[in-house]
């Protein structure tokens, strides 16, 4: 991960001072560096070593880094990582140009290592992790959506990246067809229960701690698992409540929401959902060899839902 670190760095470059200085704002901040860390654990555990997997690891946290800082515009996010947004700080326009520096550079990278495979499997998750934002863009202000629309969301705008940044360890290790089809599905279901448990502590965590602020998705309209248990599981009354809340994006009712929540058990069934998800990845990452990376790979998944940023 240092290693990675030095090549984000180097490859922050630009002439242009302005774009140095939104990247390096929102990446010298932080984060968790979980899809590097996870391309690193798959090539790892399967026996790669060489710089290609500094370079990817550096593409997908691009990738990622770039979403995010479309993802606060659209959003209208004001904390991210602990400090103001770079849309706060910069502007929107800063950021979204910043953000497509970002996309383009890791394109860059990706071609300079060589691959079509990983160019195939980067530029299909780049592309479905837009969808998943428009897709849930259309969905805003829906309290209809289900748990089906919820999860083909999720899949798309984070799990999809966390799949291809295990997929790409796999391949950059040249490993089999069933191997590879594991990593994937190990990336797939963590971002999977990473993404609900995101969800959950958008109504139970504590934002000096998360780094961003709570209630956010209610004041978008979004109709998260923890909001669909809790429709589904209430009485008539407290569904009307979540339902007008959703509609209006009222934050104003955040409290009644998150006490209906909570009533209505509904935590506990998106936390149960989390778990099923990580319990497929750590199944999947029963194929992998034995070693350290196969343990971390399986402590990750396990400890995931008691993260708390
Ligand atoms: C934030 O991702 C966006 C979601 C998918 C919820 P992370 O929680 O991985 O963000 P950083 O990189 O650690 O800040
Ligand atoms: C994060 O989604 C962006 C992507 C996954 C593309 P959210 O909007 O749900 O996450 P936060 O809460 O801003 O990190
Ligand atoms: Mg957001
Ligand atoms: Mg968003």
């Amino acid at each position: 991960m240092r290693e990675v670190d030095l090549v984000i760095k180097q490859r922050l470059d630009s002439g242009v001072p302005l774009v140095g200085q939104v990247s390096r704002y929102i990446i010298s901040a932080g984060g968790k560096r979980l899809r590097p860390a996870l391309l690193l654990l798959m090539s790892g555990a399967l026996g790669f070593k060489g710089p290609a997997q500094y370079s990817l690891a550096t593409v997908v946290e691009f990738i990622h880094t770039a979403t995010l800082l479309h993802d606060d515009v659209v959003d209208e996010s004001s904390l991210r990582r602990g400090n103001a947004t770079a849309n706060v700080t910069f502007g929107n326009p800063a950021s979204v140009l910043v953000g497509d520096f970002l996309y383009s550079r890791a394109f860059q990278m990706m071609v300079d290592v060589g691959s079509m495979r990983i160019m195939s499997v980067l530029s299909e998750a780049t592309n479905v992790i837009s969808e998943g934002e428009v897709l849930q863009l259309m969905n805003m202000h829906n309290a209809e959506l289900d748990e089906e629309g919820y999860l083909q969301v999720i899949r798309s705008k984070t799990a999809k990246l966390f799949e291809a940044s295990a997929r790409v360890g796999a391949i950059l290790a040249d490993a089999s067809p069933e191997i590879e089809a594991a990593c994937a599905h190990y990336g797939q279901a963590l971002g999977t229960a990473f993404q609900v448990i995101d969800d959950v502590l958008d109504y139970t965590g504590d934002a000096a701690v998360m780094g961003k602020n709570l209630g956010d998705d209610l004041r978008e309209g979004k109709a998260t698992l923890p909001l669909i248990a809790a429709m589904q599981r209430g009485s008539a009354q407290q569904r009307e409540l979540v339902k007008v809340a959703i509609e209006n994006g009222d934050v104003t009712a955040i409290e009644a929401v998150v006490e209906i929540v909570r009533a209505t058990g509904a935590l506990d069934v998106a936390r149960k959902a989390a778990s099923d998800e990580a319990a497929r990845a750590i199944a999947a990452a029963g194929l992998l060899p034995d070693g350290p990376h196969k343990t971390c790979l399986i402590q990750l998944a396990a400890q995931l839902l008691d993260r708390q940023s």
